[in-house]
């Protein structure tokens, strides 16, 4: 049992500029049993997290959507509060990092720093794109690879032969944003001593114990390349936090993402009256926790411990990395179906299903977790459903029917009970060193054991035999009693489970009183705790995970669009593909509005040998009707006629333009006649 400590526990921070999926859900659902078990245990957890606002991407997303980058974390930001929340992770607070407090904290903590002399300044050269007047990260940089040859890489490596490079050596680069050549440019960038702290740094990786030894090898191999000083600078246009001090630099989006912890945790603290500084002081008896990916150990292991110590702030005492969620032994692919968003998964399967399945598979080490579908299915339902369930569904209802609702008033198995309650400490033991797996073989175990105890005394047949009541009572008690103490040990996993298993055995469950089990007590009635997963749910989710790929494409063509402004080129097509369209010139002669149409005209076109009525969706381009008339157009004469709402239309003019009041009518040089065919 614990000594009642306080941990701070974080989880990284999505991105605002993205969906949640089951890659982010590992690490959620992970921490989450952490929080719910330490609070099982009587520890005091706070539990924080939030979105990650700042950066380019999430600037050029905003735009390309057409709102203001404080409106997309709006919007995104409670569409991540939803997802976590269906997946029964309940933090205590979930923040942002656009926000007062971390501009606060961001300016106090670089302020410290450069006080303690870990902040530099260098000019460097960097690619600028001159149309957008921005420099280029890395990723906004596309070129040919130096190395293969292969067009369209990014600029920091090459997708096809794996090549790292620097975006300089890309052949034919051009930026992302605009399509434009970039230029290198000069600038003036703030950057944090890295080195200074390397010694440090040094120390506390290896003897401190904060990191798994597996990570603090990996780390090894980092300080033997040698530390650089990080570039903690970005020039304007940037969506982030102005450097005190300067005009027109920003901090760069990883400098002040991990002090969004900080800032959502002061943010609790202002609605809980609890001491922010008590947390983050130096020699702070609260415990910090964070739980992080593999791919961000870097940024949690060097530059956080040493912000943190230039700002003589105190340093986190455990970093837990996990490592990457494949599924079907694949990594997620958007294409198989099997990049599956948070929501997508709601839709169909109940969020216990996948706490259940990752926490089976999870131990304290960094190795990938799959999500094989067949496993997952036969796993959940023969564990879930199968053992723990169907041990109270098989008994309940000899208690309710032959002993009004109440259970006997001593066992008949003592033993299996002590024993389920002795497996207590090994449980705790596994699920605090985050080694969900062992925890959850240990209560299968028992579980196996309990059911091989229901199937040996059959109490539905012993409910048919004269005057085995009180066994039949007592067998039945058992069955109760031991799946009382494994959902007391899976809570942290299913506490939606653990909910309702409270609700129908009229007690609260709790791991102290688990060597009590419940005697002459009464129950509620028995209802479902859960139901099987069907093959057929797991089909319509993958389904719908390549619908989700299609609207996602479809969104990011727009995007893609509306940044370089261009929409991509149509297929190509032959001049007999061409032929088949009759493109005539004629003359407006009659142009109306359609009352009941916010967008369209009818107008009235002479093309020489015959007058058509068409309809047009020029009406907020054109709001002057008359001055339409006398003018000559383009028309797809050949286009089959469309019933519409307002009457037939029979034929298309010409126009380009984004649309609304951005249409532009295609003219025609004088002298070309009504009826003439464009060739
Ligand atoms: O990798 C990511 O998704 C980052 N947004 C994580 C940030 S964690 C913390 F530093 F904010
Ligand atoms: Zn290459």
């Amino acid at each position: 049992m614990s000594d009642n400590k306080t941990i701070l526990v974080t989880n990284a921070l999505p991105y605002s500029n993205g969906p949640i999926h089951l890659g982010h859900m590992l690490e959620h659902i992970q921490s989450d049993i952490y929080v719910r078990f330490n609070r099982a245990i009587g520890n005091k957890v706070f539990y924080v997290c939030g979105d990650d606002c700042h950066g380019t991407p999430v600037m050029i997303k905003a735009n390309s959507l057409g709102i203001t980058p404080e409106q997309m974390i709006e919007i995104t930001s409670k569409d991540h509060d939803e997802d976590l929340k269906g997946f029964l992770v309940k933090y205590d607070n979930y923040y942002r990092t656009h926000s007062k407090e971390n501009e606060e904290i961001s300016a106090y903590m670089y302020n410290k720093a450069k006080e303690n002399g870990y902040i530099l300044t260098k000019t460097i050269s960097q690619l600028f794109d001159p149309e957008k007047n921005m420099f280029l990260p890395d990723r906004f940089v596309k070129g040919t690879c130096p190395k293969c040859g292969a067009k369209d890489q990014y600029g920091d490596n090459c997708e096809v032969c794996g090549a790292t490079y620097s975006p300089t050596e890309l052949k034919d680069a051009y930026s992302v944003i605009s399509g434009a050549k970039p230029v290198l440019k000069d600038s003036l960038h703030y950057f944090f001593d890295l080195p200074k702290a390397k010694d440090f740094l040094h120390e506390y990786i290896k003897n401190s114990g904060c990191i798994q030894s597996e990570m603090a090898n990996k780390l090894e191999e980092w300080f033997e390349q040698g530390l650089k000083p990080w570039d903690i600078s970005r020039d304007a246009p940037y969506f982030g936090f102005k450097i005190p001090g300067t005009e027109d630099k920003y901090f760069y989006v990883w400098m002040d993402a991990p002090i969004g912890y900080f800032a959502s945790l002061k943010n609790l603290c202002e609605k809980t009256g609890d001491n922010f500084d008590d947390f983050v002081k130096e020699g702070s008896d609260v415990k910090m926790v964070h739980f992080i990916g593999k791919d961000i150990l870097y940024f949690h292991s060097l530059f956080w411990p040493a912000t943190l110590k230039a700002a003589q702030l105190r340093l986190p005492d455990n970093i837990f990395v996990h490592g990457y969620v494949t599924v079907n032994g694949a990594k997620m692919s958007k294409s198989k179906g099997t990049f599956i968003k948070a929501k997508t998964f709601l839709k169909f399967l109940k969020p216990e299903t996948l706490r259940y399945y990752f926490a089976s598979k999870m131990n304290s080490s960094a190795v990938d977790i799959d999500l094989s579908l067949d496993d997952f299915m036969a796993k959940v339902n023969s564990d879930i459903v199968g053992k723990v369930v169907n041990l109270a569904s098989r008994t309940a209802g000899f208690i309710a029917k032959r002993f009004d609702s109440k259970l006997s008033d001593k066992p008949n198995n003592k033993e299996l009970l002590d024993k389920a309650a002795s497996i207590k400490d090994s449980v705790i033991k596994s699920y605090s060193e985050r080694n969900y797996a062992d925890a959850i073989r240990t209560i299968m175990a028992l579980a196996d054991e309990a059911n091989r105890y229901i199937d040996a005394m059959a109490p539905w047949v012993i409910a048919k035999e004269e005057g085995k009541d009180e066994l039949l009572q007592a067998v039945c008690s058992d069955g109760i009693n031991l799946f009382r103490a494994l959902i007391t040990y899976l809570s942290p996993v299913l506490p939606e489970v653990a909910k309702n298993a409270e609700e129908f055995l009229n007690s609260t469950l709790s791991f102290d009183s688990l060597a009590t089990p419940l005697c002459n007590h009464s129950i509620n009635k028995f209802k479902p705790l859960f139901t099987r997963i069907e093959k057929t749910q797991i089909d319509a989710m993958i389904e719908c995970s390549k619908e989700d790929l299609k609207e996602a494409k479809k969104a990011e063509q727009k995007v893609e669009n509306k940044t370089s402004e261009y929409e991509p080129l149509a297929d190509q097509i032959t001049i007999d593909d061409f032929a088949k369209v009759d493109l005539r010139v004629g003359t407006i002669i009659e142009a109306q509005e359609v009352a009941e149409a916010k967008k369209l005209l009818k107008l009235t076109v002479d093309i020489g040998f015959e007058k058509r009525q068409v309809f047009a969706g020029i009406k907020q381009a054109y709001t002057d009707v008359n001055s339409l008339i006398g003018r000559k157009v383009v028309l797809v004469a050949n286009l089959k006629p469309r019933q519409m709402k307002f009457g037939l239309s029979e034929g298309m003019v010409t126009a380009a333009g984004p649309g609304a009041s951005e249409v532009y009518l295609l003219s025609v040089d004088s002298g070309a006649k009504n009826g003439d065919r464009i060739h």
